[in-house]
């Protein structure tokens, strides 16, 4: 599956079901060292301002993303990959689709929380603009880090 190259599988995003959360929380479980637990994407689908998308291929689940529109501004709050897809434009996918549900709600700010030690993820939010607005001292945990919060002028497009 590593070998597989990004002309050999075409990816599908839609919203994420109840049927597609044990796939998730298994990627959950390979790629995030404080993985969120089955329970939480459950909530997430009670989610009335928000909510997650996945990535799926040939009806396999790829990746995922979740967001919250709240007060005029979107967040991301989780966006993952499965090892086998990554940097295969999943992730830019993913994003360029909230963009869109973004712009729709009009809001003109996108903030997410990245770990310093992330430089895959960080390079990946540069390239859609986001830039570092300031740090949450010792955020994470598993290990204990800071979180730099990213911010998205939408009004910069
Ligand atoms: C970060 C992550 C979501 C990226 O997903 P992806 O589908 O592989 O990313 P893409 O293929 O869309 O890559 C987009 C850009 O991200 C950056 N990037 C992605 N993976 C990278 C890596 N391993 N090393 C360096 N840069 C990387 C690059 O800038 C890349 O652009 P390029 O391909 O033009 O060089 C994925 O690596 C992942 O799931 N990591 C574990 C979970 C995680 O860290 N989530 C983010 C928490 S804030």
């Amino acid at each position: 599956m590593n070998e597989v190259r990004k002309q050999e599988f075409s990816i599908v995003i839609r919203p994420m079901r109840p049927f597609d959360i044990a796939s998730i929380t298994l990627i959950e479980t390979r790629i995030f060292s404080d993985p969120w637990p089955m329970v939480a994407f459950e909530e997430e689908l009670q989610r009335d301002n928000g909510g997650f998308l996945v990535a799926e291929s040939d009806g396999t689940v790829t990746g995922y993303i979740g967001y919250i529109i709240s007060a005029g501004e979107a967040q991301i709050i989780n966006v993952g990959v499965a090892p086998e897809f990554q940097r295969k434009s999943i992730a830019k996918r993913l994003i360029s689709h909230i963009f869109e549900i973004a712009k729709k709600a009009d809001c003109e700010y996108i903030f997410l929380d990245v770990r310093p030690s992330n430089s895959a993820a960080i390079g990946l939010y540069r390239q859609f603009g986001f830039s570092e607005l300031y740090r949450r001292p010792g955020y994470y945990r598993f290990p204990n880090e800071d979180a730099i919060v990213m911010v998205k002028n939408l009004g910069e497009e």
